[in-house]
């Protein structure tokens, strides 16, 4: 994956000067669908158009998301899900007919850059590690076959957790019981294939649990003391830099120094759990605002500085049927009605998109965000995809316990019409949602209500807001 095109652009945080760059990596977004309230994939791919996401990596080859996607100008990465990695690797037919019908019949329309094969496969429950490389190898032979070899790479995403050690980065090492099995069989086709390593990385993680050693600042890519490595003795002032350069001094410790490496998910969940320490809407925005601006305007990590950094951010929306902590569910750029999580202006509004073709500096045209009369205004619903149970308990919470607002939706109040569980359990979060200042996880109620930033069309009924 090579150097390309600059997608995404960002305000500067204090000022609308805009600034330079020399090399500069890319950006793209991973667009998870584990929910059930999410636009028709036409309509995603209007938005991440208009948020000037020129590279968007899919969990599957869905045909209506592929369908939505071709002659975007938006390339993809699609992935071969897990459970069909078995029958990858036993069978060549098999990933011929995969290949043929999920990435040949799309291209070139759709344009396709890398096949994921897996995501996190040694940490799947049902473990599938040991056909991992013989998965990815029949694939590429397939794309050969089909003559997309050189249009179209194979590589398989890993979380951090194949590391032994991160710390010092110089330290970094594979687990053992992985480095002959699997990481040197794929790292060995990765460079065969000029292919770079998939890498799922979490600063968010290691912070959590590490809260009272790691400086939050040098998680978020704020001014921080940073951190020098024993080891080599390289500064480093992010968490992010030092964990990518662990996986770098992995790969080198096992002779594969040489081989590049694409960040395919980081990110900062919204909200949390009370125990999931730093979970928080300032918090991701600072993150996923520092990252960006990172990967825009720097260079590589201190152990190589040349090469650019390639990341997609983790994710595109907040994904509701997600299980696991609520930060799980909290991951999101954008709500499923398609507004901002927060208010980072972390992309550019009416993208212009830049051309890298060379390594001179040039200018990024800075955009001033679309106004609008409800700016930095919002509520709460109801999402009334949830069952009715589920909404008439935390209905009754929110009208009881919550101390929300509930006289206007009495009988004969101004807003029991329309007289629905939905635009009533609506206006109850609201009250309760406003009445804690919108705070962070003050709009969830186990997931029976989102974040809007249109004024709820109820009846007559007004919704009020903060500010
Ligand atoms: C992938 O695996 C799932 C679950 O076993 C199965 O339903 C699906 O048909 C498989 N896809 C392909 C292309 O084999
Ligand atoms: C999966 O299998 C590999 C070896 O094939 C092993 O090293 C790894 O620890 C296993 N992971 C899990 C989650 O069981």
């Amino acid at each position: 994956m090579a150097v390309l095109v600059l997608s995404v652009l960002i305000l500067s945080c204090f000022s609308a000067i805009p600034f330079t760059y020399a090399d500069s990596g890319m950006i793209g977004v991973n667009y998870g669908r584990i929910a059930d309230n999410l636009p028709a994939p036409e309509k995603v791919v209007e938005l991440l158009k208009s948020q000037g996401i020129n590279r968007v990596k899919l969990f599957d080859t869905d045909k209506t998301v592929l369908t939505a996607l071709a002659n975007s100008g938006i390339k993809v990465v699609v992935s071969l899900p897990n459970e069909n990695l078995t029958a990858a690797a036993a069978d060549q037919s098999y990933t011929d007919n995969w290949v043929q019908e999920n990435v040949k019949k799309y291209t070139p329309a759709t344009d396709i850059e890398a096949i994921a094969v897996g995501n996190e496969v040694f940490v799947d429950p049902k473990n599938t590690t040991k056909y991992l490389v013989a998965a990815m190898t029949n694939i590429r032979s397939s794309l050969v076959k089909f003559g997309l070899d050189e249009s179209v790479k194979v590589s398989s995403p890993i979380a951090l957790s194949a590391l032994a050690n991160s710390y010092p980065p110089s330290a970094g090492s594979f687990k053992p019981d992985l480095i002959e099995p699997v990481i040197k069989p794929m790292l060995d086709l990765l460079r065969k294939t000029s292919s770079h390593l998939m890498v799922n990385a979490y600063p968010f993680f290691a912070y959590a649990a590490n809260a009272d050693k790691i400086p939050l600042d040098y998680a978020l890519f704020k001014e921080n003391a940073g951190n020098v490595d024993n080891g080599n003795g390289l500064r480093y002032d992010s968490l992010f830099d030092a964990q990518i350069d662990a996986v770098f001094a992995a790969m080198a410790a096992v002779g594969f120094g040489d081989v590049k490496l694409t960040v395919t998910e980081t990110g900062w969940p919204s909200a949390g759990d009370e125990n999931e320490i730093g979970a928080g809407a300032a918090n991701a925005a600072a993150y996923n605002g520092g990252l960006v601006k990172r990967v825009l305007t720097g260079n590589g990590t201190p152990l190589k500085p040349k090469d650019p950094l390639n990341v997609y951010l983790f994710a595109l929306f907040n994904e509701n049927l997600k299980t696991g902590p609520t930060s799980e569910r909290n991951y999101g750029l954008f709500y499923p009605n398609e507004a901002k999580v927060y208010d980072v202006p972390l992309f550019s509004t009416s993208a212009t998109v830049a051309p890298v073709s060379d390594s001179k500096a040039k200018v990024l045209p800075v955009n001033k965000p679309s106004s609008s009369s409800h700016v930095g205004q919002t509520w709460c619903v109801a999402n009334g995809k949830t069952t009715k149970e589920k909404l008439q308990e935390a209905l009754d919470y929110a009208c009881g316990e919550g101390g929300a607002d509930c006289r206007p939706i009495q009988k004969g109040a101004a807003c029991y019409d329309p007289e629905s569980l939905e635009a009533h359990a609506s206006y109850a979060f609201n009250s309760y949602y406003q009445k804690n200042a919108r705070g962070v996880g003050t709009c969830d109620f186990g997931g029976s209500a989102y974040v809007v930033s249109q004024p709820p069309k109820y009846g007559k009924c007004e919704f009020p807001t903060g500010h």
